[in-house]
């Protein structure tokens, strides 16, 4: 018998394995296909303050061993998650989970983490400051330390939930905001999210997406993301969520050599449905295989 089970900033996970935020809807609508609760966790849908239709279409280009997506944030609103989408996810999902929160302006994730906080599902709170696909808010916090911290500080200060920074790629030096979101109270650090990219029709040579340019993700930058967890760790002490093209058990356990506490994955839901539930599956087996007893003991091993 294998050890899967990981403490994240005080929650017990089953396994490490977390459906990523934008990829797995309010879990509900996947557990129509399979019985959610074997995930460690998940992250829900980016809420905002307010309701929002998105981006225009179209809003995904294909890739070779990836996609590229330009949503914006498109959400019912805090409101509604609480009052319709939270208990429809009850229903079907024992788990707390994690809450991922957008914003345009510091009050704004501030309120939205407010309501957030008197939830009894919601586990911890993902504050994404780095959501490519809207011109304001994002990754305009994500991009500076100083802007990291403004955020992350004002949102400790009207939560009991532990914080989670989701940070973005598309910087010369993601520890310096690793490390910024440290010193500002964060409990966690959650990284990577997409990488900034497009792709042009060759018939209508115009680009394919609609708002121009978007965020890449997918197995392609599975290296990239490995890269940003190894460097983070050596810099932090709070617990990293790696994210970035995990497709296999194998990732997973690279993940979590490299640094990582507990592991997103995030397009693969988007090409197999049944991703998740198919690396808990394997999970076990490949700790055997690579003669893991138990997965706490490997956190950062690579180092
Ligand atoms: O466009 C989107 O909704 C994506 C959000 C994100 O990558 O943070």
């Amino acid at each position: 018998m294998v050890n899967t089970k990981v403490n994240l900033c005080g929650l017990e996970l089953d396994n490490p394995i977390i459906p990523a935020s934008g990829t797995f809807g309010f879990g509900y609508e996947f557990a129509e296909l399979y019985d959610i609760n074997c995930l460690g966790t998940f992250s829900f849908k980016g809420t905002t303050l307010e309701p929002r239709f998105g981006n225009p279409t179209p809003r995904i280009a294909e890739c070779t061993s990836g996609m590229i997506n330009s949503v914006g944030l498109q959400n019912p609103g805090v409101h509604d998650v609480i009052a319709k989408e939270l208990p429809k996810l009850k229903e079907v999902f024992d788990k707390k989970v994690i809450a991922n929160v957008g914003g345009f302006s510091v009050e704004e994730y501030v309120e939205c983490c407010k309501l957030l906080d008197k939830e009894e599902q919601v586990g911890i709170l993902e504050i994404n400051i780095s959501c490519p696909n809207v011109h304001a808010g994002g990754t305009n916090f994500g991009t500076s330390p100083e802007g990291a911290k403004e955020v992350i500080k004002a949102v400790k200060a009207v939560t009991t939930k532990p914080v989670i920074a989701k940070l973005t790629p598309n910087v010369t030096d993601i520890t310096e905001i690793a490390v910024a979101c440290e010193e500002a109270g964060a409990d966690g650090i959650s990284l990577i999210n997409t990488l900034f990219g497009m792709r042009i029709d060759l018939k209508s040579k115009k680009p394919v997406i609609a708002n121009k340019m978007g965020g890449f993700s997918g197995p392609a930058i599975f290296p990239v993301a490995l890269r940003a967890v190894y460097q983070v760790y050596d810099k932090v002490k709070i617990p990293i969520i790696g994210i970035g093209g995990v497709t296999t058990a194998k990732d997973v356990i690279e993940m979590m050599l490299a640094g990582a506490t507990a592991v997103q994955v995030g397009a693969a839901n988007l090409v197999n449905p049944y991703a998740c539930r198919d690396i808990i599956n394997d999970l076990p087996m490949m700790m055997e295989k690579y003669n893991i007893k138990d997965l706490n003991e490997i956190i950062g091993g690579a180092h």
